[in-house]
């Protein structure tokens, strides 16, 4: 089975109601995401860092995966769909994804402060200042901070080298490492970048620039492959 691997970002869940990180000028509540998200925020004033992603994470119950994420699902009927996602929402898998890698982590999870291998899915909105792992240790978001080092890129890296048809969906493609996944991918496979303000990308070869909502595009883009005509 040829595989696919979809890079997916922000712009992939905008349309099921969540927020992009740029598209809102980067700001929460009048504070720049850089700044919350980082170890820095979270020693300093760990309570606004919990709230950020509680406010968040409130969200995530609120929202559906959108025909976006729903027709990355009917792709699997013909292909090997392998997706790598810079976004910590779940809506990949409640869409009906089987192989999703989270790059930046998971809203829907905690890790102990005290042992990184302990982590905990949680099962509602909340997680607060006092909230312990087995080992007595404050929990923290299962989220990687600004300046923390992504542990699955190396994972990501294999998994794109290797593919035969890349989508990219939904990423300004401003953070690296993520952002640098494109260039792993061989010269010679298709590529396809689904976003209305799709740039072209130097460098890559064989790129087609759909300047679509992932809503839209991605349904379409689906059909073709599985019809067997990739551009
Ligand atoms: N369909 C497709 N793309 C869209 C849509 C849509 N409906 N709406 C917006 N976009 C595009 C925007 O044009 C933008 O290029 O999605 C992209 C979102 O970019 P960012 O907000 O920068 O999100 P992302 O690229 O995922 O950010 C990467 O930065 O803040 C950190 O860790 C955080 O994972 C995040 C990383």
């Amino acid at each position: 089975m040829k595989r696919i691997v979809v890079l997916s970002g922000a712009g992939m869940s905008a349309e099921s109601g969540v927020s992009t990180f740029r598209d809102s000028n980067g700001l929460w509540h009048n504070h720049r995401i850089e700044e919350v998200a980082t170890p820095a925020a979270w020693e300093n004033n760990p309570k606004l860092v919990l709230e950020f992603y509680n406010q968040r994470r409130k969200q995530l119950f609120e929202v559906e995966p959108n025909a976006g994420h729903k027709a990355l699902v009917k792709l699997e009927e013909k292909f090997n769909v392998q997706i790598i996602t810079q976004n910590v929402d779940d809506l990949h898998e409640r869409a009906g994804s089987t192989n999703v890698l989270h790059l930046h982590g998971e809203l829907k999870k905690a890790r102990s402060t005290l042992d990184p291998t302990l982590v905990y899915t949680l099962d509602h909105w909340e997680l607060n200042w006092g909230d312990k792992c087995e080992k007595g240790s404050q929990l923290r978001p299962h989220i990687v901070w600004f300046g923390e080092s992504v542990p699955l890129i190396g994972e990501a890296v294999n998994i794109i080298s290797g593919a035969d048809v890349v989508l990219v969906i939904g990423t300004s493609m401003v953070v690296y490492p993520a952002a640098g996944l494109i260039g792993y991918a061989a010269d010679a496979i298709p590529k396809y970048y689904i976003d209305p303000k799709a740039f072209h990308v130097s460098g890559i070869s064989k790129l087609t620039a759909i300047r679509e909502k992932a809503g839209s595009a991605v349904p379409r883009l689906v059909e073709e492959l599985l019809a067997g005509g990739e551009r």
